[in-house]
């Protein structure tokens, strides 16, 4: 079991101070419209490198009218071998940077996804279906990330090769063999980047697949992309398929002002397999279902994955719009998982199917209070 059993919070969005000791069973935070429940599920997410779960601006979470204008957060997990970290991530008020420590010592925000993953659901996901492309795309790949951690430097040169080419393109005139290096490694990038996305859908879908008998809906899974080829063209044929298609898309995206096509044009496609209906003609209800679904399975293929920390699982409201028996399904699949599951809701009512499996605290007025003792 990998689990925080310390969680303190300094200047945190509503929170002066907060100090949390816990348990590894489940933890579950209620409270009122406003009461602070997001806020210690974002201050988590500051435990893995990024921007947290509100993709905030790195001054954002601190304290309206804090004097020293840093936040903090501190934490000790205890992974599933009982290792024993002190995680500490903050804003530095001086060099305006994010500082990481683990262990008293400085340390890059990259090196805690080796210690600690995380998989987070929150309200803002809810119109993923039914939202823009991008905003799939950019979910996705924050799955593939938790499980290839190169996928973000892959992404990152990807998204550098192609601003350079499409700089050079809109100049005009620019030597041939300048553009060719561009695409190359903008190629590169990309067959690296798709290699990484269909792993991780096929681990996925082998989870989704594995539990016939989940009260969460089961999802097909496709990545609609511009390149299709062989079931599974190997690295170097990939790079040249993409390079040859930049080529042959010069002209059209130099007019275009963007690279019309590659893989960053790519989209999630999920269809609710029973019903073989696309997730985005669902219900609002349903959607959540398919949703929390295909974030459980995210959990269970990131656990599943050796050589790689169990994740911690950020729920927040995801209760609201489920009945009582995917309540009580919920319940019982975070109770299962190899990594603590942390859930929000504004009544307690909500997670009564957890009993005493879970911890419970109300949070009001920037406090928690421990409602079920340990
Ligand atoms: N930088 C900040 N400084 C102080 N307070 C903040 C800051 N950012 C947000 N808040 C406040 O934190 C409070 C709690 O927000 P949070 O999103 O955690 O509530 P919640 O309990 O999740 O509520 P809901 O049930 O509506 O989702 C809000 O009233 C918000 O205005
Ligand atoms: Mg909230």
């Amino acid at each position: 079991m990998s689990a925080l059993t310390t969680l303190r919070l300094h200047n945190f969005r509503s929170y002066e101070a907060l100090d949390l000791e816990l348990d590894p069973r489940p933890v579950v935070l209620f409270g009122a419209n406003g009461a602070g429940k997001t806020n210690i599920l974002e201050a988590i997410s500051y435990l893995a490198p990024g921007r947290g779960l509100r993709r905030a601006a790195l001054e954002a979470p601190v304290r309206h009218g804090c004097a020293d204008g840093a936040w903090a957060v501190h934490a000790v997990l205890v992974n599933e071998a009982g290792e024993r970290f002190a995680l500490g991530t903050g804003l530095d008020a001086q060099k305006r940077t994010r500082r990481v420590r683990i262990d008293g010592q400085s340390a890059r925000a990259g090196a805690l996804a080796e210690i600690l993953r995380l998989v987070w659901l929150t309200p803002a996901q809810d119109r993923l279906f039914a939202g823009p492309r991008s905003a799939r795309l950019r979910f996705f790949d924050r799955l593939v990330l938790s499980l290839h951690p190169g996928h973000g430097r892959a992404a990152a040169a990807y998204e550098r090769a192609m601003r350079e080419r499409q700089k050079l393109l809109e100049e005009g005139g620019a030597d041939p063999a300048w553009l060719a290096s561009c695409e190359q490694h903008m190629a590169e990038a990309g067959a690296a980047m798709m290699a990484a996305r269909a792993d991780t859908l096929e681990r996925l879908q082998s989870e989704i697949d594995a539990r016939s008998d989940s009260q969460f809906p089961q999802a097909v899974l496709s990545l609609e992309a511009l390149y299709e080829d062989a079931p599974s063209p190997s690295h170097g044929a990939c790079t040249q398929a993409l390079a040859e298609i930049f080529k042959a898309a010069r002209r059209r995206d130099a007019r275009a002002g963007r690279a019309l096509c590659g893989p960053h044009r790519a989209d999630l496609q999920v269809v609710w397999r029973a019903k073989d209906m696309p997730a985005a003609l669902c219900s609002t209800g349903e959607q959540k279902a398919l949703l929390i679904g295909l974030t459980l399975a995210h959990a269970r293929a990131v656990a599943a994955r050796t050589n790689t920390p169990a994740p911690l699982l950020l729920l927040d409201e995801a209760c609201a719009h489920l009945d009582p028996d995917r309540r009580a399904a919920l319940a019982a699949e975070v109770c299962a998982m190899a990594g603590q599951a942390w859930l929000t809701g504004t009544d307690r009512g909500l997670f009564e199917a957890f009993g005493a499996d879970a911890q419970v605290f109300e949070i009001a007025e920037g406090a928690a209070l421990a409602v079920t003792g340990r």
